[in-house]
């Protein structure tokens, strides 16, 4: 489940990164709107295999475990509340600085806590 977790959140990153080139785009209006569709969904993946992970690994592990997998685990949430920010503001035409703002320092949190600090990461 670990590698499903990476796999869907890297797929996650990738796509909406796709969505951002082909807003706006003339004629590609369909193509944003369907890989928007798929981005969602892929949200909902990032947080099942996500709260499995945490569901078999920090249920009754010791409290200062849990809690920094819950900051983990808030953090990806919080990645995806700001993918989803910058690309409705995006299209809307609004400024998008405070949601890049927040999707670079939610990044670099969750990847530090998941990678760095987890036990269940693929890097030492
Ligand atoms: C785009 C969003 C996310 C990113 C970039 C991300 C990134 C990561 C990374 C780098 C790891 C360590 C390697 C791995 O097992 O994949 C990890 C593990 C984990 N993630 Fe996420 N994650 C995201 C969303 C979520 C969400 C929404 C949840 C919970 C609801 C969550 C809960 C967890 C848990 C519990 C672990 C295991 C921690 C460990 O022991 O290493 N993640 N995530």
């Amino acid at each position: 489940m670990t590698h499903l977790h990476i796999t869907t959140w890297a797929v996650g990153i990738i796509l909406f990164f796709v969505v951002l080139a082909l807003t706006g785009k003339e004629g590609k209006e369909k193509a944003a709107k369907i890989t928007h569709m798929v981005l969602r969904l892929f949200y909902v993946l990032i947080l099942l295999t996500g709260l499995e992970l945490f569901f078999r690994f920090y249920i009754g592990a010791p409290w200062s475990e849990t809690t920094e997998a819950l900051v983990k685990s808030a953090g990806g949430v919080w990645i995806i509340a700001a993918m989803e920010m910058i690309l409705i503001r995006g299209k809307k035409g609004k400024p998008t600085f405070g949601g890049w703002l927040q999707f670079a320092i939610a990044l670099i949190l969750t990847i530090a806590l998941g990678f760095g600090r987890l036990p269940m990461g693929i890097l030492p």
